[in-house]
């Protein structure tokens, strides 16, 4: 625990990075699964978003550790991690049609807006508050 709070400034800022590259590749991903594009299966292009949200994900749960998960805006992050990643499958993969998933694409990046919000201000209303 120690070595994760001497640590906690270089966690966060991968966090923001693993953060940052999540929605500019979801963003790509969305674009060329509209669009149709074969791109979508390259083998990078399949595998980095897996390891992009994993980091994501990891580095905020062991800052969550360092300052105490207990509080309603990390819980909140969670559920939102949990829809981004939940309407993003259906933008690129499960979508049945182009408009289908165009239409979740920008759900899941008003949800990402939204966890930014919380990010920023911790709270769960997030820009409302
Ligand atoms: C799409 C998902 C996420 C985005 C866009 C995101 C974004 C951010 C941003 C921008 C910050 C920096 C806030 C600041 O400097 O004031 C941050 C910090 C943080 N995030 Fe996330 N995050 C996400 C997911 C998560 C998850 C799932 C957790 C926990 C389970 C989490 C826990 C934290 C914690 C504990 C901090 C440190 C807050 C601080 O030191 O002020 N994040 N996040």
């Amino acid at each position: 625990m120690n070595y994760l709070a001497a640590n906690y400034l270089a966690i966060k800022y991968l966090h923001i990075t693993a953060a940052a590259l999540s929605i500019l590749f979801f963003a790509l991903r969305a674009y060329w699964s509209v669009a149709g594009s074969a791109t979508l299966q390259a083998r990078f292009v399949r595998i980095a978003p897996h390891v992009i949200d994993t980091v994501l994900l990891a580095c905020g749960i062991l800052l969550a550790l360092v300052i105490g998960p207990n509080q309603p805006w990390i819980l909140a992050k969670l559920v939102g991690v949990v829809l981004y990643i939940g309407v993003g499958t259906l933008a690129i993969k499960r979508g049945k049609t182009p408009g289908k998933r165009a239409v979740a694409a920008i759900i899941a990046a008003l949800i990402f807006f939204y966890i930014v919000g919380i990010a920023l201000n911790h709270n769960p209303l997030s820009w409302f508050s």
